[in-house]
């Protein structure tokens, strides 16, 4: 899903399947000890992260190692290193860049048959400029649109709140689809309130989805 949203050149993106009968430990005992007491699909979706980023770290020349959580959840990358993880029910990915190459990095997977947006939730997620959007949309292509929305905006937050330390909610960011086509978009991303260092206004034209039958993934990169 993610391939043809980053710049191989300088990310490795690394992605899989979940399947039920994956690892539920980890080689490394301080990662199980983060999720010692999580649900096997927890457990299971937290060690396949690790295993991917690991994977995608070696590329980069990396040697492995564990990759803790901190506090606010955010992986705790090798230093010199930018990335990012998501996962949903059956699929989970992690890129990997250096901050030579990279300024963020942010990727979000979404699966239509997990996440049904209600109306209350599309209102929680999208600003009016974005339900304006979603109403122009064809009635069939109106919960891809929600969907889309809320992915871009994951995948945006996850890209900069390693930079800005602080939480930003929904209605505090817009993004606007230059591109929408059946099988990828392209997306610019503004602030609606300051998010420092980042100012109310700022904006972003660096994002980028990718959809199939049954998922959303977006990824949200600067390059140096
Ligand atoms: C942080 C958040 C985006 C993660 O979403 P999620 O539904 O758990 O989705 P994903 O599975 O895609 O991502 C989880 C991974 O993101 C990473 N992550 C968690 N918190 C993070 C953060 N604050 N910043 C960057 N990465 C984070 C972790 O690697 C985590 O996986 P792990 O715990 O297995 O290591 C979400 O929980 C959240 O708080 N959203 C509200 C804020 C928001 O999106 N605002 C939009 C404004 S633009």
């Amino acid at each position: 899903m993610f391939e043809s949203l980053v710049d191989a050149a300088a990310i490795q993106v690394f992605e899989s399947q979940i399947h039920p009968a994956l690892p539920l430990v980890s080689t490394f005992e301080d990662e199980n000890a983060i999720v010692q007491k999580a649900v096997d699909k927890r457990k299971r979706e937290f060690i396949l992260g690790r295993q991917l980023a690991r994977t995608a770290l070696k590329e980069l020349g990396v040697a492995p190692g564990a990759i803790l959580s901190a506090k606010d959840r955010t992986p705790r990358w090798p230093s010199g290193v930018i990335g990012s993880i998501s996962h949903c029910n059956s699929w989970c990915a992690a890129a990997v860049g250096l901050a030579q190459d990279v300024d963020f990095l942010g990727i979000d997977i979404e699966e239509y048959s997990a996440r049904t947006m209600s109306d209350s939730m599309i209102q929680s997620v999208c600003v009016s400029d974005e339900l304006e959007w979603l109403s122009r949309l064809p009635a069939h292509d109106y919960h891809r649109g929600a969907m889309a929305v809320f992915s871009a905006k994951e995948a945006w937050y996850k890209a900069m709140y390693p930079i800005t330390g602080q939480f930003l909610g929904f209605h505090g960011a817009q993004i606007k689809f230059v591109e929408f086509q059946a099988d990828f978009a392209v997306w610019t991303g503004r602030l609606l309130e300051s998010w420092q260092p980042f100012l109310r206004g700022a904006e972003f034209s660096c994002g980028k989805s990718r959809f199939s039958a049954e998922y959303v993934a977006s990824a949200f990169i600067k390059y140096t």
